[in-house]
């Protein structure tokens, strides 16, 4: 009847007209939604991880800014009084290394004491560590141990750890992973992280969501940071190479490991982005939205090729990644 009638007023475009008009109203709601705010930030906790340097300092001196209560959680004590000396009195700063569970227990009690019974509005795990980073027959099993203990096991162990702080305070939960937590595209112990953290931040929202805790994933793309800085990247792969055998040196040949490095350096210097700020509003978001996204990409590279490459069939990527790479000597 309705269809009949609206087909009477518009004619055959009528289905047209109405589908047009609910996607228009579906993305002007979308947006509506997506752009309502939490009130009373400045009686707001917010726990940082790696904040010497990076987006976590940056985050840092933006919440600090916005009124947050920022506990900012850095590895070194220059990093923590470099953060200090240019932030304001309400950001504090507490000494914690994500690999040691004493660490994150002594953390876990001084922000117990900080935030009262408030609880804690959010946690940002965003510590991470990169190298070594390489072809993956190049890698002993040590090779693996650093990166998976800061950006995984790290993760995992803070969460469970500060789980009940921000239970208190119906907060959030927000994991740093990366486009590399979507598309495997290099060797070593980095993608492996990032693709469990996402498999671990996807199972923590599904559980805990009944409590009104958000989970919240943020997957930048590449911006220029200490962990994509080229130089330890090549001493890394340098490293990796002295170590394999002289046989499988000669499989690849010995102009493979020049060949490996000018393509991270034309990829790094090509790719990466020096605007930090395009992944520390996607955190702010997360933490000051009423309705915080699921899962937030950050960066031009990260929404124009690798999530779209993400759902793509894997032979897609393996003949990307076979025309950019260089070819071992004794392929076949
Ligand atoms: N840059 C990118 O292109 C990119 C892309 C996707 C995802 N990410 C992720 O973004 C996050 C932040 O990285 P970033 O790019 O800002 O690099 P960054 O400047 O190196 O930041 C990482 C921070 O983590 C700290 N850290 C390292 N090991 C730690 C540990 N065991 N315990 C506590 N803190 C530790 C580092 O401290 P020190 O400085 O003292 O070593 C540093 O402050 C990481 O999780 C990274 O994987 C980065």
């Amino acid at each position: 009847m309705i269809t009949e009638c609206l087909y009477g007023l518009l004619g055959e475009n009528a289905l047209l007209y109405v589908s047009a008009t609910f996607v228009v109203l579906w993305i002007v709601g979308w947006l509506y939604r997506d752009s309502l705010v939490i009130e009373n930030v400045t009686e707001k906790y917010v726990f940082v991880t790696g904040c010497d340097s990076g987006f976590g300092n940056l985050l840092c001196r933006k919440l600090d800014g916005k009124g947050f209560r920022v506990l900012a959680a850095c590895l070194t004590e220059k990093g923590a009084d470099d953060l200090k000396r240019v932030s304001g009195p309400h950001l504090k700063t507490v000494l914690l290394n994500v690999t040691c569970l004493d660490s994150i227990q002594k953390a876990m009690e001084w922000t117990k004491k900080e935030v009262g019974d408030k609880g804690l509005w959010g946690i940002v795990n965003n510590a991470g560590y990169s190298l070594p980073m390489g072809p993956t027959e190049w890698m002993k099993v040590e090779d693996f141990h650093k990166t998976l203990n800061v950006n995984l096991n790290g993760v995992i162990a803070m969460t469970v750890a500060f789980l009940p702080l921000v239970k208190l305070a119906r907060g959030r939960v927000v994991n740093i992973a990366s486009v590399l937590g979507r598309v495997a595209a290099n060797g070593g112990g980095y993608c492996i992280s990032k693709f469990a953290v996402e498999a671990f931040s996807d199972c923590l929202r599904r559980d805990i969501h009944y409590f009104g805790v958000n989970v919240c994933i943020i997957e930048p793309g590449f911006f220029k940071t200490a962990v994509t800085s080229l130089d330890p990247i090549e001493k890394e792969l340098h490293r990796l190479w002295n170590q394999l055998s002289p046989e499988v040196q000669a499989s690849y040949g010995d102009k493979y490991l020049d060949k490996y490095i000018n393509i991270q350096r034309f990829i790094m210097n090509g790719i990466c982005d020096k605007d930090l700020a395009k992944v520390t509003n996607c955190m702010e978001h997360s933490l000051t939205a009423a309705y915080p996204r699921t899962r937030y990409s950050a960066g031009w590279d990260a929404k124009l090729l690798w999530i779209p490459l993400s759902y793509m069939p894997a032979c897609v990527v393996d003949i990307g990644l076979k025309l950019v790479m260089p070819r071992p000597s004794k392929s076949v």
